[in-house]
C-alpha cells in the first residue's frame, strides 16, 4: 500500500509527524522544522535556557524568510509590536498576560511562544472554577505517602513546579477562572521564584528560563478578577480583533487551508467567495453596521470571532469534501453559519431572521446564500 503525500499548501505544519499520527501534533512537532532551521541560522544572544534568540522566536511567530532561504510560515497574523512587547517580556522576570475576547489567537499565540523558547508547549494548566491549589504548586500520591511517608518521590509536581525545576515556559489557560484564593499561590512563585515544600523541609527554587504565560478573556471580566498584587506581576498584552476585512480573510483562509490538509480533506478553496462573505457577515453582525455603513443591524448574544469563522469554513469544507463536488459552495457553510450566530433560539433567531431579510436578501450577488439559509427553515 502506498501513500501519496498530500500537497501542503502555506501555513501547513512541514514537520516530521511522529509514528502515531496524533490528531493534533504539538507545534514544536508540527513546526520542527522551521524550529531547526532558525535555530541553525540564528547567532543572536539567546536569554539562559532558550532554544532561540528573541529575535528568531519572533520570526518564528510572525514568519519571514532565512538567510538560507528557507521559508518560515506566519503563525500569528497581525501587528508585529504586539509579539515583540510579548517575547520581550517574557526575556525579562515578569510574566506575560495575554489578554483579549474569545478567539483572538491567545492558546495558539501562547502555544507557538512556548514551542519557541522552550522547545515545548506541553507544560499548561487549563483554569478552570474547580482548579485546585495542587494544579500551581504540587500535589501527592496518596498510595505512595501513605506507604512511605512524604518523601520526594510520592510528590506529583504541577506543570509550574515542573517548568521551574527545569527553566521553561509554562502557560496557564485563563487564569481568571481559578478561583482567587488559588491564583494567590502564583504571587509568591512569581516574585520571589521559589516555592516551598514545608512537607519535605525544602523549595523549589525556578531555573533561568522559567516564566509564565497566562491567557484570559476580557468577557470574563468580574468573574475572578486578577488581584492587583497578582496583577503586578504581569504584563499584559492585548490582543485585538482583526483590524480590516482583508486581514480577517486571510487569517480564516490560512487555518482553514492548513486544517483542511491535517484533516486531509480533498475540498477546493480556492475560491475566496465564501470566506469572503462569512467574515462580512461576522463583522457586520459584530459591529452593528452593514460594511457599507447604511444599515444598522443588531448582534446576536453568540461572540462571532476569527475562530468561530475558522469553524464554520471548516465544517463547509468537509461538507464539500464529503457530500459535494470538492467545491466549497453557499449550502456547504449555511449550516454552519446559522449554528453560530444563532445559540439562543429565540433572541437570537429573530437578529438573524432581520439581518437575513434587510441585508442578504438585498444582495443580488448572494442570492444563493439567501436560498441556501431560507431552506433550512
Ligand atoms: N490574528 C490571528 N492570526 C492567526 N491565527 C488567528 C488569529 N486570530 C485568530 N486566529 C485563529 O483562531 C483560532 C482560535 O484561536 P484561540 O487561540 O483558540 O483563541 P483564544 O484562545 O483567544 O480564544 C486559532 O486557530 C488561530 O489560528
Ligand atoms: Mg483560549
Amino acid at each position: 500500500m502506498t501513500d501519496t503525500p498530500a500537497p501542503t499548501p502555506a501555513g501547513t505544519p512541514t514537520g516530521t509527524s511522529t509514528a502515531e499520527d496524533p490528531l493534533r501534533a504539538h507545534a514544536e512537532d508540527a513546526w520542527a522544522d522551521e524550529l531547526a532551521a532558525l535555530a541553525a541560522s540564528d547567532d543572536r544572544p539567546r536569554p539562559a535556557q532558550w532554544r532561540l534568540s528573541p529575535w528568531a522566536v519572533t520570526t518564528y511567530l510572525l514568519g519571514g524568510t532565512l538567510p538560507d532561504g528557507t521559508e518560515i510560515s506566519p503563525k500569528y497574523l497581525g501587528q508585529r509590536r504586539i509579539i515583540e512587547v510579548a517575547v520581550a517580556t517574557l526575556a525579562t522576570d515578569r510574566a506575560l498576560l495575554l489578554l483579549g475576547v474569545p478567539g483572538t489567537a491567545k492558546t495558539w499565540v501562547s502555544e507557538h511562544l512556548a514551542a519557541a523558547i522552550s522547545g515545548s508547549s506541553t507544560l499548561v494548566v487549563q483554569g478552570t472554577a474547580g482548579t485546585p491549589e495542587e494544579s500551581l504548586r504540587y500535589g501527592w500520591n496518596y498510595a505512595r505517602l501513605l506507604a512511605e511517608g512524604p518523601s520526594r518521590e510520592a510528590l506529583v509536581p504541577s506543570p509550574v513546579m515542573r517548568a521551574m525545576e527545569t527553566g521553561a515556559v509554562v502557560r496557564i489557560e485563563e487564569l481568571t477562572r481559578i478561583p482567587a484564593d488559588v491564583q494567590d499561590a502564583l504571587i509568591s512563585i512569581l516574585s520571589e521564584k521559589h516555592l516551598p515544600v514545608p512537607e519535605l523541609d525544602t523549595e523549589v527554587q525556578a531555573r533561568h528560563g522559567f516564566n509564565v504565560i497566562a491567557t484570559a478573556n476580557n468577557r470574563d471580566k468580574g468573574v475572578n478578577d486578577l488581584s492587583s498584587a497578582l496583577k503586578r506581576r504581569f504584563n499584559t498584552v492585548v490582543l485585538p480583533l482583526p483590524d480590516s476585512h482583508a486581514q480577517e480573510v486571510e487569517i480564516v483562509r490560512t487555518r482553514v487551508t492548513a486544517l483542511g490538509a491535517s484533516l486531509r480533506l480533498p475540498a477546493d478553496l480556492s475560491e475566496l467567495a465564501e470566506i469572503d462573505r462569512v467574515v462580512t457577515i461576522f463583522r457586520e453582525l459584530r459591529s452593528g453596521v452593514t460594511a457599507d455603513r447604511r444599515t444598522t443591524v443588531k448582534s446576536p448574544s453568540a461572540t462571532l470571532s476569527t475562530a468561530e469563522a475558522i469553524s464554520v469554513m471548516a465544517s463547509g469544507l468537509s461538507l464539500a469534501a464529503h457530500f459535494g463536488d470538492g467545491v466549497v459552495r453557499a449550502d456547504d457553510v449555511a449550516a454552519g453559519l446559522v449554528g453560530a450566530i444563532v445559540k439562543d433560539p429565540v433572541q437570537d433567531r429573530l437578529v438573524w431572521e432581520e439581518y437575513l431579510e434587510a441585508v442578504v436578501k438585498d444582495r443580488r450577488e448572494w442570492a444563493d446564500l439567501y436560498r441556501a439559509c431560507r431552506e433550512l427553515g
